[in-house]
């Protein structure tokens, strides 16, 4: 029976482009897909921008766009990268299209009938200017502990103590500036601590063969008992209040679903629009028994797909995914994870630029990958020696030792009984069929490339026993090398078909130089038999170690801008030195009477006396915003003596070199943490 298959990955959020992070999941998950194709599988295999949320709406309001236009433009970049590396959805949507719209209030209204949706008041945050209730990551305040200034809601950089947004001294919007206020109001909630859905929920995650040993522990731990004795979950709090880019809450004014609410449903609507774009029926398609459904995500949302996505379908009368594939994480160069935020270390685009072959990229990463939720790490010298040393070493090489022969000496002809010791060899690679097919099904790409590297080796053993380049040379050896040549070419055929998933570019080139049709798995049990090949182009070069500097050489430096400064004379570490730079806070300040230029400033450079510092800086700032805040000041210059008194040092500010044309100056502030008198170096 044809196996069905419906297939996704997360829905990257629409503030950004591709990072190798996410390129990482779609070669694994397009692997897979490849992979059950070449089995014969009916496959589905879609995903979406994931459009909603405070961030992205914020992101394009400062943008100067509507959050549609924003996440418009986001979407026009996918394509480069998805063709690039070879991914085949078979569809992209947006969560913000038709279908997502009514599949997530219906999925909603289901569960109120359901009596799971409850409704209460509750208390946050809200930003008067704004008129915003203020999601945490958008609030900032003194620490409650240490008093450090401008931290955020949940925890202190400089003291590390962990506390909620209201424990906050003095907190402000980071969106206005404002004090925010306590305000309440109603928000719907998915009661997931329901006896209902623990019990759905225990049951589900239990099921064998859904989840990875080390999801279902990570799953344990969320049901444990919490310190009230409570076993289960908490009620999901399913709403937020307008302004909101997102859906509208049916039978509401002003509320809609929280991002993560319609977010997964994305899958279904993209599923959808796929199906109403070919012609195919989405509600047949869901109803068949015969469906497996098969997301693939990152360890990171791993809560929101095992736990309240299965519950949302299972609740609303839909079917449950069969398996959520969880992986870790590809860092870069052993260095941290890169973060959604920070960007990355490698850039995916840069990468197609520079002319790397994507599938040098997608072998890589697929010898990286197990099963399991593991981190990875993208090491550059491992990465060239990968791909020279086994993909083009071991692999191409068979192809190219073998085909020039086969077209000069024989018109492209392969032999049609190449003996006992060519078929013994070529037996040895279908034996390992059935075991490659394993590895693939159970995402052991790493696994199943050594195993078909060390097939390579069997092969290049042969051809370096038999030295057709020798035979060549040789009289009356034409038959033997009619068969070692047409061996290589079966081997390098039959190996093709293994590495198909991982290179179908390639492949695909292999098929139109064997002069056959799209290879599947079963294909690699048959031979050719006489058969005539075309003629051998070369498939793949070896990457220049020179390439991956490129790669990771940091973006040039911006020139000045039009009448900025070149940079100074170069100077040694000794002449730097001498110039003792020391945090100062600032007393007091007050205009200078007299001048249109100055302030004075009473400095705290902790040596348990003040300095009286003027300087240049009246047109930027007020007085009295200045006091209490940090800067930075030359401690060593010598004092000087000026019409209003003498000045004990400089504080230092930036500005541009023609201040007429291009006002602007900005005193040097400090990070959070800083004290009088500690020296910068
Ligand atoms: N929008 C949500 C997912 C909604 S799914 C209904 C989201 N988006 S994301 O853009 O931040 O992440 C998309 C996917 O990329 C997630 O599966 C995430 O785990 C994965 N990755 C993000 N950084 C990654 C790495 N550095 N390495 C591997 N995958 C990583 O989360
Ligand atoms: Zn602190």
């Amino acid at each position: 029976m044809t196996r069905k298959l419906f297939v996704t990955t997360a829905l990257p959020y629409a503030n950004a482009p591709f990072h190798v992070g996410h390129m990482m999941e779609y070669i694994q998950a397009d692997i897979w897909v490849r992979f059950q194709r070449m089995m014969g599988a009916e496959v589905h295999f879609v995903c979406a921008d994931d459009a909603h949320g405070a961030p992205i709406m914020i992101a394009a309001e400062k943008a100067g766009l509507s959050p549609q236009a924003f996440v418009a433009q986001i979407a026009a970049g996918r394509k480069q990268y998805l063709d690039g590396f070879h991914i085949g959805f078979d569809n992209w949507h947006s969560t913000d299209g038709p279908e997502n719209h009514v599949l997530a209030q219906d999925i909603y209204l289901a569960l109120r009938r359901q009596g799971l949706i409850a409704v209460r008041a509750i208390e946050q945050f809200y930003d008067p200017v704004k008129g915003m209730f203020l999601p945490d990551r958008y609030i900032k305040g003194e620490c409650p502990k240490c008093g450090a200034k401008d931290q955020y809601g949940d925890s202190c950089e400089v003291c590390g103590a962990v506390y909620t947004p209201t424990e906050l001294k003095n907190p402000y919007s980071t969106l206005t500036g404002a004090t925010p206020v306590m305000k309440s109001s109603e928000h719907h909630f998915f009661q997931l601590s329901s006896q209902r859905c623990l019990d759905f929920l225990q049951d589900w995650t239990q099921t064998p063969g859904r989840l990875q040993g080390e999801v279902l522990n990570k799953i344990r731990e969320w049901f444990a008992t919490d310190d009230e004795g409570h076993v289960g979950l908490a009620d999901w709090d399913i709403s937020r209040d307008a302004p909101y880019f997102g859906i509208r809450i049916p039978d509401t004014e002003d509320k809609y679903f929280y991002v993560w609410l319609d977010a997964p449903v994305g899958y279904l609507a993209s599923l959808k629009n796929y199906c109403d774009k070919r012609g195919l029926d989405y509600e047949a398609l869901m109803k068949d028994p015969a469906l497996e459904q098969v997301h693939f995500i990152g360890k990171d949302i791993t809560y929101f797909h095992t736990l309240f996505w299965p519950a949302m379908l299972h609740f609303s009368g839909r079917k449950t995914p069969d398996k959520v594939f969880v992986h870790g994480f590809i860092t870069v160069n052993g260095g941290e994870k890169m973060s959604k935020s920070r960007g990355t270390g490698i850039s995916p685009l840069k990468y197609l630029e520079l002319g790397m072959n994507a599938e040098w990229l997608r072998y890589y990463i697929a010898a990286k990958l197990n099963a399991k939720v593991e981190d990875i790490d993208f090491n550059p010298d491992d990465f060239v020696a990968r791909v020279n040393s086994d993909l083009v070493g071991k692999y191409i090489n068979i192809a190219s030792r073998a085909a020039g022969f086969l077209s000069k000496r024989f018109a492209g002809r392969l032999s049609a009984d190449i003996g006992v010791e060519g078929r013994t060899l070529l037996d040895g690679l279908r034996a390992h069929r059935a075991e490659v097919e394993r590895l693939y099904e159970e995402r052991e790409y790493g696994k199943a490339l050594r195993e078909i590297m060390l097939l390579a080796d069997r092969v290049n053993e042969y051809v370096d026993q038999h030295k057709p380049w020798e035979l060549a040379k040789q009289a009356g050896q034409d038959a033997v090398l009619h068969d070692v040549c047409t061996v290589c070419i079966e081997a390098f055929r039959v190996l093709t078909i293994y590495l198909k998933p991982v290179l179908p570019a390639l492949a695909a080139q292999v098929e139109g130089f064997l002069k056959v049709a799209p290879m599947a798995f079963a294909d690699a049990s048959r031979a050719l038999g006489a058969h005539t090949i075309g003629e051998y182009k070369h498939l793949m070069q070896r990457v220049d170690p020179a390439l991956l500097d490129k790669l990771f050489e940091p973006p040039k430096v911006e020139l000045p801008p039009p009448g900025g400064e070149a940079i100074a004379a170069e100077i040694k570490v000794d002449d730097f030195a001498k110039i003792d730079l020391r945090i100062a806070k600032i007393l007091a300040c007050e205009a200078v009477e007299g001048s249109d230029k100055l302030l004075r400033l009473t400095l705290d450079v902790g040596e348990g006396k003040t300095r009286n510092v003027f300087s240049g800086i009246k047109s930027a700032y007020q007085p009295e915003d200045l006091v209490g805040k940090f800067t930075v000041m030359v401690a060593n210059l010598a004092p000087r003596k000026m019409k209003f008194g003498v000045s004990e040092g400089m504080v230092l500010a930036a500005s541009h070199a023609d201040e007429k044309a291009n006002p602007g100056l900005y005193v040097l502030e400090p990070w959070p943490g800083a004290t009088p008198g500690l020296r910068v170096r």
